[in-house]
C-alpha cells in the first residue's frame, strides 16, 4: 500500500475510542448456538440437539478436546430460548429448569474448568425475539448483577420489542451496569442492527465507547445468498464501518455458518477469508460433533486465524470490484505485512486473474507471499511482476504478504508474548500448537 493510504487508515482508527473494560483486544472467537440450533427447545427425544445444558457441554468438550481452544476459540455462547418464561420471586432471570437442571452458574464453571468462557443472551425490551422475558430499562441492573453472579463472561444484548428511545438509553445503561458488577463481561450490542446500522442513527464513535462488538445488520442464514448479502452491505458501507473497528470494538457481520448445509467448500473458504479481512468476531454456529474434515480444516486454518487476530486490529477494505466479477480485498497487518483476498463472483469456471502488487498500490520492493489455503509460497515477488491467480466460482485465493527484505521478528515474541493469541495461554503451551506460526515464519 502507499504509505499515505495506510497512514490515513491508521489515523481514522485511532480517533475512535474503545470501551474501557480491557476486553476483546482481538476479535472474540468461539461458538454461538443461534444459526445452527435456533430455538429448538424440544428436548424430549433428543436432549443433545436442543437448547439445553447438554448441548453447551458437548460443544465445550469439543472445543477443549479437538484443538479449537488453543487456536483461540474460547467462548461458548448461549443465544435465545435459554430462560424460563417467568422471572423468579425476586424478579431475576432464571434458566429453564428442565433444560438447564444445573443452572447457568454450573455451566459457567464447566466452561472455566476447561479454559473456556461462557456467553449469554439477553434482550433490551419487553420480550426476547423468541418471546422469553426481556430486559426492560428497570431490569438492567438486576440482570447485569445476575449474569455477573453466575460467572458469565459475555453478554449479547438483542433489541426486539424496544424502540429507538429505549435503545438509546438502555444500551449505555447496560454497559455501565456490567462495569459496576466488577466482573469483566464482553458486551455485544445488537443496537445498530435495529437502527439501520448507519449514521446519523448510529454514531460509531459513541458505540465504540459502549460495546465491545455490535451487530450492524440482519441475521445470517444458512445460505450463500445470505453470506453475499452481508458482504455486500458491509463493503458498500465500508467508509463508515471500517474506521469504527479497532482493538476492543468490532463490527460483527454475524456467525460463521461453515460446516452446515448451505455452503460449498469454496464458499466456506470465502466466508472465512472475508471474515478475516473484516476483522470480524469468529463465532462458529455449527455442530462440532459431526463436522466434516473440510470444514474443520478451514475453521482451523492457522494462517487465516492469525490474519483475523492481527493485534493492530485494523479492519480491511474492498479495493476493487472488477467488471469481470473479481473483487480484491486488502487488510494491513502487524510489521508491514498484509492480507489480500481475490474473490470471484463468477458462475462459470475458474477465472485466471492477472495483476501486479504495484497496481494494488503496494510500494516498490520484493515480497514474500504465502497462499493461505494451498500453503504455496512465493519468494521475492517484485511489486512490478505480473502474477496470475486462478479463482474458483464463488471462491477465493487468499494471500499473506510480507516484505522480503526484512526478516526481523515480532518484538512481542522476543519479549515472550505471542501476539496473535490471547494472553491466557502461556507461550510454551501455545507453541506446541503453533509451530511455523504466524505464517511469515513459514516462508
Ligand atoms: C419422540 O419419540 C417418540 C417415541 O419414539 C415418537 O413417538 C415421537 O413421534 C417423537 N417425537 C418427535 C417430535 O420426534
Ligand atoms: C418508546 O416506548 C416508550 C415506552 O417504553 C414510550 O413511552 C415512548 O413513547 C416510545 N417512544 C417512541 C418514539 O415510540
Ligand atoms: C469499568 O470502567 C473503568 C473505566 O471507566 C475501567 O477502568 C474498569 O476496568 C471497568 N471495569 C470493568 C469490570 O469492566
Ligand atoms: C458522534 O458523537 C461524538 C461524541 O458525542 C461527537 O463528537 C460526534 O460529532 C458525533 N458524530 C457524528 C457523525 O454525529
Ligand atoms: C491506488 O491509489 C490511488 C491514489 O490514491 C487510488 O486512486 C486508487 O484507487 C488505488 N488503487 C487501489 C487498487 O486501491
Ligand atoms: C530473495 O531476496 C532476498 C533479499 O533480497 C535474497 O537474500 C534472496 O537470495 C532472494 N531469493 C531468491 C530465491 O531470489
Ligand atoms: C529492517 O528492520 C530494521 C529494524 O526494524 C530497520 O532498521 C531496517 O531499516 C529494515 N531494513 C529494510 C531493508 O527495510
Amino acid at each position: 500500500m502507499t504509505s499515505s493510504l495506510a497512514f490515513c487508515v491508521l489515523v481514522l482508527s485511532a480517533t475512535t475510542l474503545a470501551l474501557d473494560n480491557g476486553l476483546m483486544r482481538m476479535p472474540p472467537m468461539g461458538w454461538l448456538a443461534w444459526e445452527r440450533f435456533r430455538c429448538d427447545i424440544d428436548c424430549k427425544n433428543d436432549s443433545k440437539n436442543c437448547i439445553s445444558e447438554n448441548l453447551f457441554k458437548d460443544m465445550a468438550d469439543r472445543l477443549s478436546e479437538d484443538g479449537w481452544r488453543e487456536l483461540g476459540y474460547i467462548y461458548v455462547n448461549i443465544d435465545d430460548c435459554w430462560s424460563s418464561m417467568q422471572r423468579d420471586s425476586q424478579g431475576r432471570l432464571q434458566a429453564d429448569p428442565d433444560r438447564f437442571p444445573g443452572g447457568i452458574q454450573n455451566l459457567a464453571r464447566y466452561m472455566h474448568d476447561r479454559g473456556l468462557k461462557l456467553g449469554i443472551y439477553g434482550d433490551l425490551g419487553t420480550h426476547t425475539c423468541g418471546g422469553y422475558p426481556g430486559t426492560t430499562l428497570d431490569k438492567i441492573e438486576t440482570d447485569a448483577k445476575t449474569f455477573a453472579e453466575w460467572g458469565v463472561d459475555m453478554l449479547k444484548l438483542d433489541g426486539c420489542y424496544s424502540n429507538a428511545t429505549e435503545q438509546e438509553k438502555g444500551y449505555p445503561l447496560m454497559s455501565q451496569a456490567l462495569n459496576a458488577t466488577g466482573r469483566p463481561i464482553g458486551y455485544s450490542c445488537s443496537w445498530p442492527a435495529y437502527q439501520g446500522g448507519l449514521p446519523p442513527s448510529i454514531n460509531y464513535t459513541v458505540l465504540g465507547q459502549i460495546c465491545n462488538l455490535w451487530r450492524n445488520y440482519g441475521d445470517i442464514q444458512d445460505s450463500w445468498d445470505s453470506v453475499l448479502n452481508i458482504v455486500d452491505w458491509f463493503m458498500t458501507n465500508q467508509d463508515v464501518l471500517q474506521p469504527a473497528a479497532g482493538p476492543g470494538r468490532w463490527n460483527d457481520p454475524d456467525m460463521l455458518i461453515i460446516g452446515n448445509f448451505g455452503l460449498s467448500v469454496d464458499q466456506s473458504r470465502s466466508q472465512m477469508a472475508l471474515w478475516a479481512i473484516m476483522a470480524a468476531p469468529l463465532f462458529m454456529s455449527t455442530d462440532l460433533r459431526t463436522l466434516s474434515s473440510e470444514a474443520r480444516a478451514i475453521l482451523q486454518n492457522k494462517a487465516v486465524i492469525s490474519i483475523n487476530q492481527d493485534p493492530l486490529g485494523i479492519q480491511g477494505r474492498r479495493l476493487l470490484k472488477e467488471k469481470s466479477g473479481i473483487e480484491v480485498f486488502w487488510r494491513p497487518l502487524l510489521q508491514s505485512a498484509s492480507a489480500l483476498v481475490f474473490f470471484s463472483r463468477r458462475t462459470d469456471m475458474p477465472y485466471r486473474y492477472t495483476t501486479t502488487l504495484a497496481s494494488l498500490n503496494y510500494t516498490a520492493g520484493t515480497y514474500k507471499v504465502y497462499d493461505v489455503f494451498s500453503g504455496q509460497v512465493m519468494k521475492n515477488l517484485s511489486d512490478t511482476t505480473a502474477f496470475t491467480v486462478s479463482i474458483n466460482p464463488s471462491g477465493v485465493v487468499m494471500w499473506y504478504i510480507s516484505p522480503s527484505e526484512n526478516e526481523s521478528r515480532h518484538p512481542e515474541e522476543e519479549a515472550g508474548e505471542y501476539p496473535h493469541f490471547r494472553r491466557k495461554y502461556r507461550v510454551s503451551s501455545l507453541r506446541q500448537h503453533t509451530e511455523n506460526f504466524p505464517p511469515h515464519i513459514m516462508l
